[in-house]
């Protein structure tokens, strides 16, 4: 297999950060293809623990190449910061990290203009990280945007970061705003362009040469499926197509040239920001997941809603991404349940159904229909092969793989990179 990707099955933090890191073992170069520093994926290596947001969760494999291709919106900011963060932490960058001349910039006033947004929205809110992400997609799209390649060219980036800032800070005023400064923002972006170059390059014709060389390219995916622009929950989604659609245009790759998909599905449901969540658990079951699960936002600090595992969703993912396999993360965190729920279809209208609606209107009304199965009450964390696990806890992935007819591959019991088994 040359070419392998992770997409997440729900509405992102499915546990992307440790497969990807797991799966990098194996792979010659990591690539995030879409979204922006809005990810959060975390690796934890015994005591220490890494959330990396923009740069690829491969990075603390010393050999392994990390490449944020074209398709990623680009906060060169956030992004040195988390080098910092990286080197400080004695992680050693060098040679191994490119940054794609195509990807679109973030400039402050994307954040401002998202901030600006989701106030006027109030109640109705998206609920985004305040990244500046789907302002900066809008441009891209709009073709206003500036992308890397234009730092390297001063006098065509500053008549372009003129003409934009003319139009934006009409929008930053009248939102209560304090216009931004064409110069600041001339002087402080030149500034990164000195010490991201030598990260940049032309990635697309990077990775068509791995490719040639047999290398392998291990894709990963930001954010879920269910936040899809296209196929998650309009307008509750973020600004990419975060499930495997995105790939050919964000990394320049021929979707021909997939061999292989993984599904990372959480063994419960979280999702944080707005939109509808049919089997969120507003009560002290889902309290207790929040706490045991650890689920607060990796990138912004939220508490993550909580609820049970949603095979309706899934499997409309799982078919969406075409995935060969499942990576199922934080068996774990249901160890203490005596009975676990998972949803199976909806009750919409009166009816039974089994599609996952396009209208989040339809999907506010649905109400799951839930199968109960026994848990398996017991410490699982450490376990290391996959049929010591208990009878109870096999026949909850089983029930999983047989719904959305895939096989499992791998189960994560720990957030630790060590803590998981593979099925054979
Ligand atoms: P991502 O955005 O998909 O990479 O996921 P996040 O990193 O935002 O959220 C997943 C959280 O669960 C992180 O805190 C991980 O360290 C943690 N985690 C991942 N896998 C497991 C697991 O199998 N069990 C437990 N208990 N935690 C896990
Ligand atoms: P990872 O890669 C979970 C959510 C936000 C909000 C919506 C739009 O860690 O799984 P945006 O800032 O992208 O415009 O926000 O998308 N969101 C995520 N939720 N995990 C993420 O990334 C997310 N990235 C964005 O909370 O609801
Ligand atoms: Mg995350």
């Amino acid at each position: 297999m040359s070419i392998t990707c992770v997409i997440g099955l729900q509405w992102g933090d499915e546990g992307k950060g440790k497969i990807v890191d797991l799966l990098s073992r194996d792979s010659d170069y990591v690539v995030r293809y879409q979204g922006g520093s809005n990810a959060g994926h975390t690796v934890v290596l015994g005591k220490e623990k890494f959330v990396l947001h923009i740069i690829p969760s491969g990075i603390l494999h010393p050999g392994v190449k990390c490449v944020i291709a074209n398709g990623v919106v680009f906060d060169p900011r956030q992004f040195l910061g988390e080098l910092d963060g990286l080197k400080k932490k004695g992680i050693r960058i060098k040679k191994n990290l490119y940054i794609s001349d195509r990807a679109h910039l973030v400039f402050p006033y994307h954040k401002a203009i998202d901030g600006i947004r989701e106030s006027r929205l109030g109640k109705k809110k998206i609920g985004t990280t305040g990244l500046g992400i789907g302002p900066c997609y809008s441009d891209k799209f709009a073709r206003t945007g500036i992308r890397v390649i234009d730092l390297f060219n001063p006098a065509l980036f500053k008549e372009r970061l003129q003409v934009n800032l003319s139009e934006k800070n009409v929008v930053i005023s009248a939102g209560g705003g304090k216009p931004l400064s064409t110069q600041d923002i001339y002087q402080q972006y030149l500034h990164y362009a000195r010490q991201i170059k030598p990260y940049v390059t032309d990635t697309r014709l990077m990775l068509e040469d791995a490719l040639r060389r047999k290398k392998r390219i291990l894709l990963e995916g930001a954010q879920g499926s269910l936040l899809d622009i296209d196929f998650g929950t309009y307008p509750f989604v973020t600004s990419s197509n975060a499930d495997a659609c995105g790939i050919s245009s964000g990394a320049g790759i021929s979707a021909r040239k997939i061999d292989k998909i993984t599904g990372v599905l959480k063994a419960y449901a979280t999702r944080v920001g707005e939109g509808p969540f049919p089997t969120e658990l507003n009560d002290a079951l889902g309290e207790n997941l929040r706490r045991i699960g650890g689920e607060y936002g990796a990138t912004t600090g939220r508490p993550r809603r909580c609820g049970w595992l949603d095979l309706v969703a899934a499997k409309y993912s799982a078919q969406l991404n075409d995935i060969d396999s499942i990576a199922i993360t934080k068996l774990d965190v249901l160890s203490h349940l005596k009975k676990i729920k998972v949803a199976v279809a909806y009750k919409y209208n009166g009816k039974t159904i089994h599609e996952f609606p396009a209208a989040v209107e339809a999907l506010a009304r649905c109400r799951p229909v839930y199968r109960e199965l026994p848990g398996w009450q017991a410490d699982i964390s450490g376990i290391n092969r996959y049929n010591d696990l208990s009878v109870a806890a096999r026949k909850y992935l089983d029930f999983i793989s047989q719904h959305l007819g895939v096989p499992i591959g791998i189960v994560s019991v720990g957030a630790e990179r060590k803590r998981f088994l593979i099925k054979r």
